[in-house]
């Protein structure tokens, strides 16, 4: 990027006024309670920040002085590593709690725990819970800022806004695009997350799956279903893979990996179906041959996985911006 373009930015970040608020809330629990506007001002916020973070210099001071923690129920490579790098790029001091070594394992309790975690005076907590509605219920308990990093089956809102943004800068918009969501919607809060999301912004959503891994209610979500991947990604522009979360399933849904791949695994002869230039994209963890052939994960012409991770430290860092500008 020109040395210009970039000083351009700079002081945008770095301003000592009072930059205008982005959202109306301050906490960030779902899609489901934010606006088409707001999600476009966090785009083009984190536009900004993509930008920022391909430069030398990736740092700003504008969450100085205050004090971020990630407080991790669940697993998380890409998610906890995100917020950790947008929290320090901006200035605040993190702190990552790992629960698997906390009192948790002993038995305390998720308000318990959140209770003393509050005593640190945190400006936010981001949370990732088995639970869905845990990071609502923290926001209601604690006087912090709350971000919802994984409720559940329930949303994921940082994961939807990185998939658009990502989609936003090889598409230009979202209308007139088709997305097919495609694997294990039943146990997918992404999934659940996007569906609001891309509908919101004018997208055409489609899910694909097998009936034992749709959602019972999945009329509710007032998009187009199929159960075959040929019909479910014929004309779409793109494809979004999701893994079998099996830690999530009570039974078993699919008769086995390899079964499950050859009907529903994305592979060259299925994407064909696709719009010639379709683009793929998956939030990881990836299980290569299981819902996704690695040739294609890996072929830099149509996967959009690794951008998908650059573009969450990015919305990461626009969504803390944006939730400090509410703070006193
Ligand atoms: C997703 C999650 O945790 O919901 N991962 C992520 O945040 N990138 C999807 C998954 O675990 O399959």
């Amino acid at each position: 990027m020109p040395e210009a373009d970039l000083l351009s930015i700079r002081p945008t970040l770095m301003t000592s006024a009072k930059p205008a608020p982005i959202l109306k809330s301050s906490h960030l629990l779902g899609i489901e309670g934010i606006s088409a506007p707001e999600v476009v001002a966090l785009l083009d916020l984190a536009e900004t920040y993509a930008t920022l973070n391909r430069g030398a210099e990736k740092k700003t001071a504008l969450l100085k002085g205050r004090t971020l923690i990630n407080l991790f129920f669940e697993a998380s490579t890409r998610t906890q590593s995100s917020f950790e790098l947008a929290g320090k790029r901006m200035g605040a001091d993190v702190l990552n709690m790992s629960v698997k070594t906390s009192s948790v394992s002993k038995g305390e309790t998720l308000i318990d725990t959140a209770a003393t975690l509050h005593a640190m005076r945190p400006d936010i907590l981001v949370v990732r819970h088995q639970d869905s509605g845990a990071a609502e219920l923290l926001s209601r308990k604690l006087d912090c800022s709350v971000v919802n990093a994984g409720d559940g089956q329930h949303e994921h809102p940082t994961q939807a806004l990185l998939d658009a943004l990502t989609i936003r800068r090889h598409r230009g918009s979202f209308e007139n695009l088709t997305v097919a969501i495609c694997g294990d919607i039943a146990h997918s809060r992404v999934a659940r997350s996007n569906i609001r999301l891309l509908s919101m912004m004018g997208a055409q959503v489609r899910l694909v799956a097998p009936r034992t891994l749709l959602p019972c209610d999945v009329e509710r979500f007032g998009v187009k279903v199929f159960t075959d991947m040929k019909a479910g990604l014929a004309g779409c522009d793109i494809v979004m893979m999701l893994r079998l979360q099996l830690e999530r399933m009570t039974g078993a849904l699919v008769p086995s990996a390899r079964e499950y791949f050859r009907f529903y695994g994305l592979d060259r002869e299925k994407l064909s179906y696709a719009k010639p230039g379709a683009l793929v994209m998956h939030p990881g963890p990836m299980n290569r041959g299981v819902e996704i052939a690695s040739d294609i994960a890996d072929d830099v012409d149509v996967s959009l996985i690794s951008e998908q991770v650059e573009m969450g430290v990015a919305i990461r860092m626009a969504v803390l911006d944006a939730l400090s500008r509410g703070m006193t």
